[in-house]
C-alpha cells in the first residue's frame, strides 16, 4: 500500500509521528510537505495529495493540520475522495468498514501522538465491509458524477 502524506504548519510534528508509523509498518510513502514552521495554507497541501489519491497514484492519503478540519474539507472537494476526520479509534475502524475512506485527516492540536498513531494503524489495517455499504458509497459517487 502506497501512502501520500501532507500537513500544514499546524501538523508537522504529528506528521513525523505518522511517518514513523508508516516506516514501522513497512509501508511506502511520500511526504508532500509542508516542512516549515511558517504559516501556510492547508488547501495547497490537501488538494494536490487528494488529486494523487483520486488519480490512483497513491492508494491512500493521510493529512494533518491543527484541527484536521480544513484538510478534510479541502480533500473531500476532490471527486472520488472520501476523507474522514478521525480523533478516536472506534471511528478509525468504522470509517474503513462502512465508508471505505481513502483519506484520513487528524488534528495535531486536538489529539496526542499516542492516540494518533493508534488511529493511523487501525485505519491502515481495516478492510471495507462492502455489502450494504457499497450501495451507500455508490450513491455518493453517482451524486459526484451528476452535479
Ligand atoms: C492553522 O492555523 C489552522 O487553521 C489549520 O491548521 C487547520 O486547523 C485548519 O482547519
Amino acid at each position: 500500500m502506497k501512502i501520500a502524506l501532507a500537513s500544514d504548519h499546524g501538523g508537522i510534528h504529528l506528521k513525523k509521528e505518522i511517518a514513523e508509523v508508516l516506516n514501522e509498518l513497512g509501508l511506502e510513502y511520500q511526504d508532500f510537505g509542508c516542512d516549515c514552521e511558517g504559516s501556510v495554507d492547508y488547501p495547497d497541501y490537501a488538494l494536490p495529495v487528494a488529486k494523487k489519491v483520486a488519480a490512483g497514484e497513491f492508494d491512500r492519503g493521510i493529512l494533518i493540520c491543527g484541527t484536521g478540519i480544513g484538510m478534510s474539507i479541502a480533500a473531500n472537494k476532490v471527486k472520488g475522495i472520501r476523507c474522514a476526520l478521525v480523533h478516536d479509534t472506534f471511528s478509525a475502524k468504522a470509517t474503513r468498514e462502512h465508508n471505505d475512506t481513502n483519506m484520513l485527516s487528524m488534528g495535531e492540536r486536538v489529539i496526542g501522538p499516542g492516540l494518533a498513531r493508534e488511529i493511523a494503524k487501525i485505519w491502515l489495517s481495516t478492510d471495507f465491509e462492502g455489502g450494504r455499504h457499497e450501495n451507500r458509497i455508490g450513491k455518493i459517487s453517482t451524486y459526484e458524477s451528476t452535479y
